[in-house]
């Protein structure tokens, strides 16, 4: 049963308003002396015709008090509902329980499909730690909407097309070595880059050298395919070592290249529909209305561009999946692309524009400035997680030597703490990247998280086998009913985090809930003589566990049982 949507139903009966209105309004008071529910009166005022204090007062006056409401007050402006705590915490504890390690599972989705655009790494270039964000965000959102029930689409959006290819053959024909690259693969990739680019300077020859490798790419050529194809495969290989770490999977990894045989059809169309214009030689779609930059379709040498791919792939997209959501988890350094994109969509004609939507998120950079692209440094994801996990290591090997099986939980925490970092705040937000903070095991980290779930672990197994005996009595202190809520809104705020698009609703969520059930732990003793009421909190404990390691688990951290 959901409390708080029968509440808004029994509110809106008694006045004669909406109920998903109302359940809008319903409030969580961040103090639950001000109650456990509440509902701010002001919006009402202008329907109502009255001051919220008094609509307040009415409402109470109308409202039947149901049988889990043990008290009602008006204060000021808002109606504070206390529910009557033996029914609220045998209700929702009856129900997490039963659903165990399912708890927030639904069909919502069913029927229902998203497609989600992440990662979208580039061929020849490093896996740097900036991808982390669109890698994690997207991944964690892929796991979400799957597990409200939704058929969900991982696309892989690759960077494989681009003169930047032609120009890479060139160097690799003039200084390459094969053993070099298949040892050393992105790293000997972007040395022969950063070479030609330098010896270009000097002779502008190799400059047409890359031009023709490009055409010769582009023309099919055997050779040039052969040498590109090779480059994507370490590429991919490289990657796909990261993303086994970060527990990241795609469904496809249909990138710029794949659109080769499909950008001529979206070209001809725009031509039939009347949007394409010259423009300087080059062909663009004016968006005047929309207040945007004409998007360049074509460029003067009859080339396509990477907003030509990008409607060809949504085109894609939408025929083959058939999308209820196109999602493009992407840099915010991007809104003027995807705008175009979508507004040149919407200009041809397709309803389904408005079902495309770009997540975008913010920059991430380092702390001590590592990751400053403009002085050619690059920070590879790859390193960073190394860095992370041998740092973990260290500290584990000092503070729990005998732990069994160490180098396998540093991996865990050293990468969680990672992920958790780029997962801890609203996505929006530009980050900065400092290892002290994110593998400190007391703050609002991943370690700090899967402390308290090994912890949880730990006392569930210590206190065994246990029977169905329960005394809910026993939770209805202050403590364990901020667990409770915790526990009961989590299946609520896996929905929200679809609705926005924010894994981190998800973080935020069970980061309040471990901080909730330490601080229980530190009021309560869990396992004492009495049998019922030891069970109860067993059973709370495990609740809190099963809760914890989902919710790391849709964000893509592991929990290791012990730590
Ligand atoms: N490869 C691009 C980059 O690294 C991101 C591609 C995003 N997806 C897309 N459909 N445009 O910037």
């Amino acid at each position: 049963m959901d409390i708080k949507a029968s509440l808004a139903g029994e509110i809106a009966k008694a006045v004669g308003l909406d109920g998903a209105e109302v359940l809008d309004m319903l409030e969580t008071p961040p103090d639950p002396k001000m109650g456990d529910a509440a509902l701010p009166c002001f919006k009402l005022a202008k329907t109502m015709k009255m001051a919220p204090p008094k609509i307040a007062e009415e409402i109470m006056g109308k409202l039947q008090k149901p049988e889990y409401i043990a008290e009602i007050r008006v204060a000021g402006g808002y109606l504070n509902f206390f529910y009557d705590k033996t029914f609220y915490v045998k209700t929702v504890m009856g129900e997490v329980l039963a659903a165990g390690t399912d708890w927030g599972k639904a069909k919502i989705g069913a029927g229902k499909t998203i497609v989600i655009d992440y990662s979208s790494i580039n061929i020849a270039k490093p896996f740097h730690i900036g991808h982390l964000s669109s890698t994690a965000i997207g991944s964690a959102l892929y796991k979400i909407y799957s597990y409200l029930g939704y058929d969900v689409v991982g696309v892989n959006h690759l960077g494989d097309w681009g003169t930047q290819f032609g120009k890479l053959i060139t160097a690799y024909k003039h200084w390459g070595s094969d053993d070099e690259i298949n040892k050393n693969s992105v790293s000997a990739m972007l040395e022969l880059y950063v070479r030609l680019h330098k010896e270009a300077e000097q002779d502008e020859s190799l400059n047409d050298e890359g031009r023709a490798w490009f055409k010769k790419i582009e023309d099919g050529d055997e050779e040039a395919l052969r040498i590109f194809e090779w480059f994507k495969e370490l590429t991919l290989n490289e990657a796909k070592r990261v993303y086994d770490r970060l527990d990241v999977q795609f469904d496809s990894y249909a990138g710029e290249s794949f659109y080769n045989d499909k950008v001529g059809a979206v070209v001809d169309e725009l031509k039939e529909k009347n949007l394409l214009e010259e423009s300087d030689g080059a062909y663009v779609v004016r968006l005047d209305e929309h207040k945007l930059p004409p998007a360049i379709i074509l460029k003067s040498d009859g080339a396509t561009l990477y907003a030509t791919r990008d409607l060809a792939a949504a085109k894609y997209r939408h025929q083959t999946y058939d999308f209820d959501k196109n999602l493009y988890v992407v840099a915010y350094q991007q809104n003027l692309h995807f705008k175009q994109v979508f507004a040149v969509l919407e200009k041809m004609g397709y309803g389904w524009a408005d079902k495309c939507e770009h997540v975008a998120f913010g920059m991430v950079s380092l702390e001590d400035g590592t990751l400053s692209t403009r002085e050619g440094k690059v920070v590879f994801l790859e390193d960073v997680l190394n860095a992370a996990v041998e740092k973990t290591l260290a500290i584990i090997n000092e503070k729990s030597p005998e732990l069994e099986n160490r180098a396998a939980i540093a991996e865990d925490i050293g990468v969680g703490a990672v992920i958790y970092s780029t997962l801890s705040q609203s996505r929006i937000k530009d980050i900065t990247f400092s290892f002290d903070r994110v593998l400190n095991f007391d703050g609002e980290t991943g370690p700090y998280l899967q402390y308290c779930h090994a912890r949880c672990n730990s006392v569930v197994e210590r206190a065994g086998e246990r029977n169905a005996k329960m005394d809910y009595s026993v939770l209805e202190n202050d403590e364990a009913m901020a667990v409770i809520k915790l526990l009961e809104s989590f299946p609520q705020v896996l929905v929200s985090a679809t609705e926005k698009n924010e894994p981190f609703y998800v973080t935020r969520h069970i980061t309040d809930l471990a901080q909730a059930c330490n601080k229980y732990y530190f009021e309560h003793k869990i396992i004492d003589d009495n049998e019922e009421q030891t069970n109860t909190r067993v059973a709370l404990t495990k609740a809190v566990r099963d809760v914890l390691k989902r919710g790391l688990s849709l964000l893509g951290i592991k929990a290791p049982d012990k730590m």
